[in-house]
């Protein structure tokens, strides 16, 4: 697999999950939690990837001639790994998490479509089986550090929309339940009371 197929893949698993971030609302902290986990996660390993092997690779094929953008993209990170230290210590779900995460999705995505635009059309510099060979590498080393490679971001969707559409239902059954027997409380006691009343008069 190329490279940057690899590399495109992270990038919309974690896209996916700023936008799943963000449609959990105000009352989720529980699952908020579990996503910036996941975000943290991949990210973590992301970076370590294209800091290990990606980035390399680029230098060596085009030299110092393409040297500023793999430092920009190398800041970019730091910043980005400051920023998952500090959400590390808050709690997901409080304001000024939810401030912080914002920041970082809007760092994330715009290293990624810069990445995307300029350091993958510098891979045309590469010679076309060193290309080859840093993919395979890449994929090795991923599984190496027990890392998958993400499927296409088609098939990822429609998976992520089935976990969603069953969490809704499930969300949905039990909210029911519950005020079924809010209601069935309410009546008893409405009833208990008429027949206090009664017994009285
Ligand atoms: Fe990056
Ligand atoms: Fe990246």
């Amino acid at each position: 697999m190329k490279p940057t197929e690899i590399l495109k893949r992270d990038h919309d698993v974690v896209r996916a999950l700023f936008k799943r971030y963000e449609d959990l609302g105000d009352n989720s902290s529980a699952a908020k939690k579990e996503t910036y986990q996941k975000v943290e996660r991949e990210l973590s390993a992301h970076a370590q990837l294209e800091e290990a092997l990606f980035y390399p690779a680029l230098k060596g094929a085009t030299g110092e001639t393409q040297e500023t953008p793999l430092r920009e993209a190398f800041e970019e990170h730091r910043l980005v790994k400051q920023l998952l230290r500090e959400l590390s210590e808050m709690t997901p779900g409080e304001a000024s998490f939810d401030a912080k995460f914002k920041v970082l999705r809007e760092n994330v995505e715009h290293h990624a479509e810069e990445e995307e635009r300029e350091l993958f059309a510098m891979t045309s510099e590469m010679d076309p089986s060193d290309f080859r060979e840093l993919g395979r590498t890449m994929a090795a080393y991923k599984r190496r550090q027990g890392l998958r490679i993400h499927p296409r971001r088609d098939r990822l969707k429609n998976a992520l929309e089935r976990v969603k559409t069953t969490v809704s239902r499930t969300v949905n059954r039990v909210r029911h339940r519950v005020e079924a027997e809010a209601r069935a409380v309410a009546n008893l006691r409405g009833s208990r009371r008429a027949s206090r009343r009664k017994s009285r008069s």
